[in-house]
């Protein structure tokens, strides 16, 4: 499929570094959570502007660790969306936890905060805003409803490496935030990886103990944990591609700005963005009721066009009985499972492959 290469694209652009990257790794003999994770760690919570960062094991183990560290289990409610990807809601779920699923804006696809403010109950502990595609939640009202109910805010950044609100970089904003490094993200390893960001030591050191059995410095336990860490080899993968991260995500926005021109519409909205906030197209996802006759004629002509995503969380099935939603179910949500459509973007994509992609669409 031609336009959906970019994991392999992203290897080629940095080939010679990684290579030389995983080389160094190989020839240190020290394999799991050595220099590299280290160097990562700081590296990312510098960027970010949060004190610690924790490597992990992926974004979904990023989510559970944060959640058992916020000692979130069985009998308590969180709050998010159900127009994310599944791993969002397996996180509350593997924790105990009860998801509430509630709607999203119906114009920036992320969590609505009235809609927020009505599921809270008193069982409810956190909320987690997801940065669908790239783009912001609405921070200010989430971090404002969570100050008035007592509620943590985690963050998920998986899809918004680099992404801001206000000039404060997304995951530094709430309690802790959680990325993926799944091959296909912004920032992508070569393989499974993850990281929480947080500004606060005492959980930082309560999610450390967590990531590893949890064990503190001397290898003692208070309490049990997992074993969810970051292997050397996709530190050191990351810690070439975090410098390229601003520029990459830069060219992202160039050729959304291409689609954004050009895009015939009537029948198609592009995304909007959100004022005072950096989007980074993670994914370019337009809506449409013509949704599935121009998926299928997009790859007829070999444009790897996606769904993302063709079922919401409370659709999934095993996931659907253990979901809270409201009575009058999640109306926009519904209607844009429907409607999206991911049109490909990364960086080593062409101005003159983007051109091609909307004649076709056209
Ligand atoms: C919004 C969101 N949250 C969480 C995750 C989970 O990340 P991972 O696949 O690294 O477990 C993903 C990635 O698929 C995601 O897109």
């Amino acid at each position: 499929m031609i336009y959906s290469a970019y994991p392999l694209a992203q290897f080629n652009t940095y080939r010679e570094e990684i290579l030389s990257a995983i080389t160094r790794v190989l020839d240190s003999g020290r394999y799991v959570l050595g220099p590299e994770v280290s160097l990562f760690e700081d590296r990312l919570a510098t960027y970010c502007g949060a004190q610690h960062a924790i490597g992990t094991n992926s974004g979904t183990d990023a989510l559970i660790l944060s959640l058992r560290a916020l000692g979130i289990g069985p009998g308590d409610e969180v709050i998010t969306v159900s127009l994310t990807a599944i791993a969002t809601v397996s996180a509350v779920i593997a924790c105990g936890a009860t998801p509430v699923l509630v709607d999203v804006d119906p114009e920036l696809y992320t969590i609505d905060p009235d809609a927020v403010a009505r599921a809270v109950t008193d069982k409810t502990k956190a909320v987690i805003p997801v940065h669908l595609y790239g783009q912001s939640a609405d921070m200010n009202a989430i971090m404002e409803i969570a100050k008035q109910h007592d509620l943590f805010v985690i963050e998920d950044c998986a899809q918004a490496a680099g992404a801001s609100y206000f000039d404060q970089k997304l995951g530094s904003i709430g309690d802790v935030g959680c990325f993926s490094f799944y091959p296909t993200k912004n920032l992508g390893a070569i393989g499974d990886g993850g990281a929480v960001v947080t500004k606060n030591e005492t959980l930082k050191n309560r999610i450390l103990r967590q990531r590893q059995y949890g064990w503190d410095n001397s290898r003692v336990t208070t309490e049990p944990g997992l074993n969810s860490r970051l292997d050397e080899i996709q530190a050191a993968i990351l810690n070439v591609k975090l410098q390229y991260l601003d520029a990459d995500n830069e060219r992202r926005r160039n050729l959304a700005a291409q689609y954004d021109k050009k895009l015939p519409r009537g029948n198609l909205i592009t995304p909007k963005v959100r004022s005072n906030a950096v989007h980074i197209y993670h994914l370019y996802v337009i809506t449409t009721p013509l949704r599935d006759r121009l998926l299928t004629s997009l790859r007829n002509s070999g444009v790897g066009a996606e769904i993302h995503y063709a079922s919401a969380a409370h659709q999934h099935g095993g996931y659907d009985r253990l979901c809270l939603i409201p009575e009058n179910g999640l109306p926009v949500t519904e209607r844009l499972v429907s409607n999206i459509l991911t049109l490909p973007i990364y960086p080593e994509l062409t101005s003159v492959e983007i051109d091609k992609i909307i004649s076709f669409i056209k």
